[in-house]
C-alpha cells in the first residue's frame, strides 16, 4: 500500500485569509487535536510580518503553547531572515520558506522583487546551516492572478537553485487553483525526473473545483506528500480571487476509499473538521464533513421494508 504523507496547513494557509481574529487559544486546541489524527505534518503558523498577516502576529505564543507529539514534525511558513530568527527561536521542526515564481505575485506578497527573495531566502539556509531542515515553497507554480502563465523553465529553474543549496524539500504550489489534472502530469514527470531525492509536496487550492483531481494527477506521477487544510479553508490575502486549498479530509478520504496508507485516522479527523464553521464563523466548503464518509450508510425509509415483502 502506497503511503502518502499529509501536511495540514488549516491554521497557516486556512486562517492567515479569515477575516476575524481566531483567538489564540483556539489556535492551540485545534493544534493539539490535529495531533492526534495521525498527520506527517502540521504548518503551525507563519513568522511573517505581523502587519502584512495580523492573524498570525502570535506566531510565538502558539508554537510555544502546543502540545508536540513525537513523529509529528511542526513547521512554520518564514519569508525572510527575521522570521526564520523568529522560528528557530521557537524550536520549529522545519522551516518552511517561502518565495513566488512570479514577479507580480512576489511583489504583491511578500514586497520584492523575486531576485531579492531568492538571496535573502539563500541567505536564511545559509544561517540556518543544517540545524534544521528547509523546505522551500515556490508560489503560483501553476500560473499567477495577475500575469497569467508561469513557464515550468522558471518553476524548474527556481526549484534547481534551491536544490543546489542543499534544501531538504519543494512545495509546489498552484496558490489560486489555476492547475489543471494535465498540466499537473507534465510539470510533476519533470520534477520527478529531476528532484526525486527531495522531498517533493503538492499544494493545491479548489478554487475552481480542480483540486481533488489535481491530486490524482500528482499521485499517478509518484507525489506521495499533499499540503491540504482543514474544512478546505485558506488562501493567500496578497493574491486576487484566492480562495481555498484542497479539504483535506475530501482528499483524506478520496485516497482512503482507493486504498492508499494516509496515516490518518478518518474519524477522527472528521470530528475535527466538524468544528470548524464554529471556530471561523460561516460555512466551509469541505463536503465530506458534511456528507460523511462513504461507509455511514442511511437506514432505509420504511416503505423499502414493506416493498421487499411485498416483492418477495
Ligand atoms: N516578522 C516580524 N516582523 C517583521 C518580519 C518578520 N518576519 N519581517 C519584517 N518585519 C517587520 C519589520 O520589523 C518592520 O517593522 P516596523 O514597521 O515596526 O519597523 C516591518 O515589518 C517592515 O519591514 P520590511 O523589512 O520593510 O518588510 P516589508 O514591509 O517590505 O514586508 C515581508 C516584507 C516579507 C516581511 C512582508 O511582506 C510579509 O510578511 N509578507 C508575508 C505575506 C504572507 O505570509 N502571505 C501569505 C503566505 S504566501
Ligand atoms: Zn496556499
Amino acid at each position: 500500500m502506497t503511503r502518502i504523507y499529509f501536511n495540514e496547513v488549516a491554521t497557516r494557509d486556512g486562517f492567515q485569509i479569515e477575516p476575524a481574529f481566531i483567538p489564540t487559544d483556539v489556535k492551540v486546541a485545534l493544534v493539539d487535536e490535529l495531533s492526534g489524527c495521525g498527520y506527517a505534518k502540521i504548518e503551525v503558523t507563519s513568522f511573517t510580518s505581523p502587519k502584512a498577516i495580523p492573524m498570525l502576529r502570535d506566531a510565538e505564543e502558539v508554537m510555544g503553547r502546543i502540545r508536540r507529539v513525537p513523529g509529528v514534525e511542526y513547521t512554520v511558513l518564514v519569508p525572510n531572515l527575521r522570521g526564520a530568527e523568529r522560528a528557530l527561536e521557537s524550536r520549529a521542526d522545519e522551516l518552511n520558506l517561502v518565495m513566488s515564481t512570479s514577479e507580480t505575485h512576489n511583489l504583491a506578497n511578500l514586497r520584492m522583487p523575486r531576485e531579492h527573495s531568492f538571496a535573502a531566502l539563500a541567505e536564511v539556509i545559509r544561517m540556518v546551516d543544517g540545524r534544521t531542515p528547509i523546505n522551500v515553497s515556490l508560489s503560483t507554480c501553476f500560473g499567477c492572478p495577475m500575469e497569467g502563465e508561469v513557464p515550468p523553465d522558471v518553476v524548474l529553474g527556481f526549484a534547481r537553485r534551491f536544490a543546489d543549496l542543499g534544501v531538504r524539500g519543494l512545495t509546489i504550489c498552484d496558490t489560486t487553483g489555476m492547475a489543471h489534472p494535465a498540466q499537473v502530469a507534465r510539470l510533476v514527470e519533470a520534477l520527478q525526473k529531476e528532484f526525486a531525492a527531495l522531498q517533493l509536496t503538492l499544494h493545491f487550492h479548489n478554487t475552481r473545483g480542480m483540486g481533488l483531481a489535481n491530486v490524482l494527477a500528482a499521485v499517478q506521477g509518484g507525489i506521495t506528500r499533499f499540503d491540504g487544510s482543514l474544512g478546505g479553508l485558506g488562501g493567500c490575502p496578497y493574491a486576487p480571487g484566492a480562495s481555498g486549498n484542497i479539504s483535506s479530509e475530501d482528499a483524506i478520504h478520496m485516497l482512503d476509499a482507493m486504498g492508499f496508507d494516509t496515516g490518518i485516522d478518518l474519524h477522527r479527523l472528521l470530528a475535527v473538521a466538524r468544528q470548524m464553521p464554529q471556530i471561523v464563523g460561516h460555512d466551509v466548503p469541505g463536503q465530506v464533513a458534511k456528507a460523511g464518509r462513504i461507509t455511514d450508510l442511511h437506514p432505509a425509509p420504511a416503505s423499502v421494508a414493506e416493498l421487499k415483502e411485498t416483492f418477495k
